[in-house]
Parts: C-alpha cells; sequence; structure tokens
C-alpha cells in the first residue's frame, strides 16, 4: 500500500474549499496611479483578426502594430516588430520532442519492484504527477481561453500557437508517463480536486484567468489592461515561473541519483520547454510595460511583489507537504531558500526590487539544466532529429 495520508490534507475525496486569503487583493479594482493618463482615443480594445475583410486597405506597417490594443489586420504575420517573439517560435520548434520517443522500460521495473522505491519517492512521483497532470491542461486553457484574443500580435500568437502545442505534450507525457507505469488515471487526474496540497496552486491561479474568461472583457481601459497584466504575471512568472519548480527539482534530483530516469527525462524536456514559455511571458509583460507605461505605478507594483511574496509561501508549502520527512538528500528548508532565490530572479526580470536579499541557490545543478543550450538537443541517443529535415522520405 503506497502512504496516501495527507497530514496537511484532511480533506482526501471531497472538493476542496481552499481559504483564499489574498484574494481580496485581487479584486477587480487595480491599483492604479492618479497620474496614469489616459490611453489615446484611437487605441481602445484591439483587434481579434476575425473582422470582415477591409478591401483595399493599405499594406501593413511595422509602426502600426502593438503587442496589445493594435487595429492593425491580425492576420498579416510580417512586417515583424518583434523579432524576439519570432525568434522563440523558431527555437520552440527547434526543441520538439513528443513522451513516446523516451525509453520507459528501467521505470517500469524499477516502480514494479519491491524495494526499488521507497513509500516517500513514490509519494513525490504521483504527487507531481497529480499536480502537473492538470496544472498544464490549466496553463493551456488560460492561453487559449483568456490570453490569446487580447495579445494583438502575429508573431506573439504565432509563439502562443506553439505554447499551447507544447502545452498539450506535456500533458501527453503525464498521461504517457501514468500509462506506462500502470497507475490509476482517475487517481492522478483528479488528484488535484481530493488534496489540497495539489489543488492550492490551481486554486490561486484561477481567478486570475476567470477574471478575463467573461465574454465580454475586452482592453483598451487601464483598469482591463491591469487585468490582463496581472494574468500574464500570475501564469507565466508566478504559475510557470515559481510553483513549477519545487516538482521539477524534486523529480530531476531523482533522475540524477539513477531513479526513474525515463520519467525525469520527460520532466527534463518539459522544463525546458518551460522556461522558454516564461522567457517569453517575461518579454510579452516588459514590451506591454514599455508601451503602456501608466499601467506600472507604484501601487501596481506593490500588489505584483505581494503576489510574488505569497506565491513563494505557497510553494514552500507544496515542498513540505510533498516530503514531511525530507528525501533524497532534500528538504523544505533548502527549498525555501530556493525560491527565495527564484523570486529574487523574477522579481529582476519584470523591474521589481529584490525581495529576499540573501537568498542563495542550494540546487546549482537546476541552473545548469536551465542555462544549456537551447538550439541543441541535450540528451543523447535521441530517436529523431527535428533539425535536419532529412527524416522523410518522398516515395
Ligand atoms: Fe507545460
Ligand atoms: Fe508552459
Amino acid at each position: 500500500m503506497l502512504n496516501w495520508d495527507d497530514p496537511l490534507a484532511g480533506l482526501a475525496g471531497t472538493s476542496p474549499r481552499l481559504p483564499h486569503a489574498a484574494s481580496e487583493q485581487r479584486s477587480p479594482s487595480p491599483a492604479l496611479e492618479s497620474t496614469s493618463p489616459a490611453l489615446p482615443a484611437e487605441k481602445g480594445q484591439g483587434a481579434t483578426g476575425l473582422e470582415s475583410i477591409e478591401m483595399g486597405a493599405r499594406r501593413i506597417r511595422v509602426d502600426d502594430k502593438a503587442i496589445i490594443n493594435c487595429r492593425a489586420d491580425l492576420n498579416q504575420l510580417v512586417p515583424f516588430k518583434y523579432r524576439w517573439a519570432w525568434q522563440k517560435y523558431l527555437d520552440a520548434c527547434a526543441n520538439h520532442w513528443m513522451p513516446q520517443e523516451i525509453n520507459m522500460n528501467a521505470d517500469i521495473a524499477l516502480w514494479k519492484s519491491r524495494d526499488g522505491l521507497t513509500e516517500d519517492e513514490r509519494t513525490i512521483i504521483k504527487r507531481n504527477l497529480g499536480f502537473f497532470s492538470t496544472a498544464d491542461s490549466l496553463v493551456a486553457n488560460n492561453l487559449v481561453l483568456a490570453v490569446y484574443r487580447h495579445i494583438t500580435n502575429p508573431e506573439c500568437r504565432q509563439y502562443l500557437l506553439r505554447q499551447a502545442f507544447e502545452e498539450a505534450l506535456h500533458t501527453h507525457a503525464y498521461q504517457y508517463v501514468v500509462e506506462s507505469l500502470g497507475l490509476d488515471e482517475g487517481e492522478v487526474f483528479n488528484m488535484y480536486r481530493e488534496l489540497p496540497a495539489v489543488a492550492r496552486k490551481a486554486e490561486w491561479a484561477l481567478p486570475f484567468t476567470q477574471s478575463l474568461s467573461d465574454p465580454s472583457f475586452r482592453t483598451g481601459t487601464p483598469e482591463a489592461d491591469q487585468r490582463l497584466l496581472r494574468d500574464l504575471i500570475a501564469f507565466y512568472v508566478i504559475f510557470e515561473g515559481i510553483f513549477f519548480y519545487v516538482g521539477f527539482t524534486q523529480i530531476l534530483s531523482m533522475g540524477r541519483r539513477n531513479k526513474m530516469t525515463g520519467t525525469a527525462e520527460q520532466f527534463q524536456y518539459i522544463l525546458r520547454d518551460e522556461s522558454m514559455h516564461m522567457n517569453f511571458g517575461i518579454d510579452v509583460i516588459n514590451q506591454i510595460k514599455i508601451e503602456n507605461p501608466h499601467l506600472w505605478g507604484a501601487a501596481f507594483q506593490q500588489e505584483i511583489i505581494a503576489m510574488l511574496r505569497e506565491a513563494v509561501d505557497i510553494e514552500v508549502q507544496y515542498a513540505r507537504d510533498t516530503m514531511p520527512r525530507g528525501i533524497l538528500g532534500l528538504n523544505a528548508p533548502m527549498f525555501e531558500n530556493y525560491l527565495k532565490f527564484i523570486a529574487n530572479r523574477r522579481c529582476a526580470q519584470i523591474g521589481l526590487p529584490e525581495q529576499y536579499p540573501g537568498a542563495s541557490n542550494p540546487f546549482p545543478w537546476m541552473s545548469e539544466i536551465l542555462d544549456l543550450k537551447k538550439e541543441k538537443n541535450f540528451f543523447e541517443g535521441r530517436v529523431t532529429e527535428y533539425q535536419s529535415g532529412g527524416a522523410l522520405v518522398w516515395t
């Protein structure tokens, strides 16, 4: 029997009703500066790309383009304005991979062996599959149902479409691990509705995307544009940039100890994708700030800092919940240090002051994985070289 007792849960089998300590501060009322200038009247809400064709309209110029609230035709990819977005799309395509390419035989043998894994190690694997298997679908749904419509730039949308496919691949990878190991798929995929420790992060993120899910929501006012910016920070900087890191570190450190190496390899590919998603999101956030500086007032910055600090607390709690006794030479205080280190980095990336002076990185090997050259395959034994273009034979 696996140990499914969760000392901090207590709600297994019921729909979680988690407290929302900070939901008030995420209320629709934005923290605007009184000095914020009004948007130019001609900006207003953005196009969607589904407008009727305007015959005879003049050709698109780079200066017509804007990252939000753009009225220029969104069905024309070029001329490029944001080369970084196009480059990330190309880099992501060059990193293409599929879950079935990874050999899971050693994992299957280890999982089925009696003594190969401790109960704590099994718990960590199942909890992380439980969290990530639904988290990636939540990220994908936020992308296609909330974010995509309001990013009014074709080259950014091109990347978003690639990212959406990668999120599907990630969910596929978790399903593939579950199937390979012969786990109970209902137990894994329903875990975020049974264990509060797994539900908490999705619960935290949902209000941000729900805020945009009203079909009548439109950008084009400072309040609405801040709602979009808040959602982008919640998902790109916090969900993908903080909430994934305890789980990734736990699974990858298992792989470093030669346990569950196929699963760890799946997670390593996913981490490479996720770090690019986060970097793309940060570029989008910073571009919105450049084009709309009135959105980034002092009170709004304080609100974002509070979100980041709350997220660190939630992820530290996830580390405690998933490894109450310490495991693999890891323990919750190490993760607290690591998460503060990561949060400092996230603050710097979006132009906020450091929040945790003195935080250091206890897992330098994670940085090594993240710093690997993106355009190179970093696993040996890939069965397919997507960049070669020579795999297809037309006969
Ligand atoms: Fe993902
Ligand atoms: Fe992602």
